[in-house]
């Protein structure tokens, strides 16, 4: 099956073409330098941009696999959740393609592709998800930071989210604090590899609590007031380095001890992480350690299918379309609220 996938949820216009579980094509245009000077995402901008990018995007995902749309056997695009207008302009475009080209239609769960990115491998792109196992997921990005427990293939229960703001919404948030550019994740990761994670003691918030659960928020507020009564600190580029390491190892010794004691709790063998947070290499350095002390395997995803990408909307629509799950109507809507509980049957 010759599959085109979009994916528009939020600030990344992508398309790719996928083919019997590989990648022919993967396409990425990012819109972080027109938000940057926002210091956030503008959804209307947002919108506005993906329109601009769809068609060089799919021309070029098309090209790149070789292929014309006459060729294509599907068609998919994320359906939710994500920004109202940014998912409309991807959704609307593949759905008016496939009903062109009187093609099936999937309509995507974004957060449920990212539950199987880490089952991408990377070169030669194969998606055969063989070593499928159960497993505790890790979704970690700057809009969610959820925890999800995938019993089998297609089946899966959220565990976990977050209660205020996202991880990578604190990564963010703090690197504005201590004026780093827009996004701050990979500058506080860079930074951070030369510094002190225990020169400052940031809380740990919810760590020792007994739900799945995240809060950040709290943690950006502890920053703020240390930032406001240390405010030298951000002069001396030794001590900043020291506050990024600082505050990723908080970030990160939350993410890894809560994933693994949910990994413990419902005895699976098996950790996987994706999201954009995903690419920190601290956490992902933590991760695995953690996961050898406890005798987990660990599958993270490839630093290029961690953020949002339309691979991993093709490769899993492709095979929901192979196990006969529903299609989507030429005319259904986006739905920016989804949860994932409602995507695949509860177990
Ligand atoms: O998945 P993504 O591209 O978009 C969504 O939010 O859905 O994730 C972007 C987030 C941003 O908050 C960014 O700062 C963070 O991922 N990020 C990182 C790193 N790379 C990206 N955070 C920490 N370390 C990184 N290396
Ligand atoms: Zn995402």
């Amino acid at each position: 099956m010759i599959l085109l996938a979009f994916e528009t949820s939020c600030d990344e216009t992508s398309a790719a073409v996928v083919r019997d579980g590989r990648i022919l094509s993967s396409v990425v245009s990012s819109q972080i330098k027109l938000h940057e000077e926002y210091g956030g995402v503008v959804p209307e901008l947002a919108a506005r941009e993906h329109l601009r990018n769809l068609m060089p995007v799919v021309r070029s995902a098309l090209h790149q696999a070789g292929l014309v749309p006459v060729e294509l056997d599907a068609l998919a695009a994320t359906q939710g959740p994500g920004l109202p207008s940014a998912l409309m302009s991807g959704f609307k475009a593949a759905q008016a393609m496939a009903f062109m080209l009187r093609k099936p239609f999937v309509g995507m769960h974004h957060h449920e592709a990212h539950l199987y990115s880490p089952w991408i491998a990377g070169n030669p792109p194969v998606a055969d998800f063989g070593g499928f196992q159960p497993n505790v997921s890790l979704i970690v990005s700057g809009g969610h930071t959820m925890l999800v427990h995938v019993c089998s293939e297609l089946k899966h229960r959220v565990l976990g989210g977050t209660l205020d703001d996202a991880a990578g919404e604190c990564f963010d948030k703090s690197g504005k604090l201590m004026g780093l550019p827009y996004p701050a994740g990979p500058v506080i990761d860079r930074l951070a590899g030369q510094g002190n994670p225990k020169a400052f003691g940031f809380p740990r918030p919810l760590v020792h609590d007994v739900n799945d659960d995240f809060s950040f928020s709290g943690l950006k507020t502890s920053i703020r007031y240390f930032l406001r009564d240390n405010p030298s600190l951000l002069e001396n580029p030794g001590h900043l380095r020291d506050l990024c390491a600082s505050i990723q190892a908080s970030i990160v010794e939350v993410l890894v001890a809560k994933t693994i004691k949910a990994a413990r709790r419902l005895k699976v063998r098996c950790v996987t992480a994706s999201g954009g947070v995903s690419c920190n290499r601290s956490l992902r350095h933590e991760l695995a350690a953690a996961c050898a002390r406890n005798g987990l395997l660990l599958r993270l995803a490839e630093p290029g299918f961690c953020t949002d990408n339309a691979a991993m909307i093709g490769i899993l629509a492709e095979r929901k379309l192979l196990k006969h799950a529903a299609m989507t109507a030429w005319d259904d809507e986006v739905r920016p609220n989804w949860p994932l509980d409602e995507v695949a049957p509860h177990f």
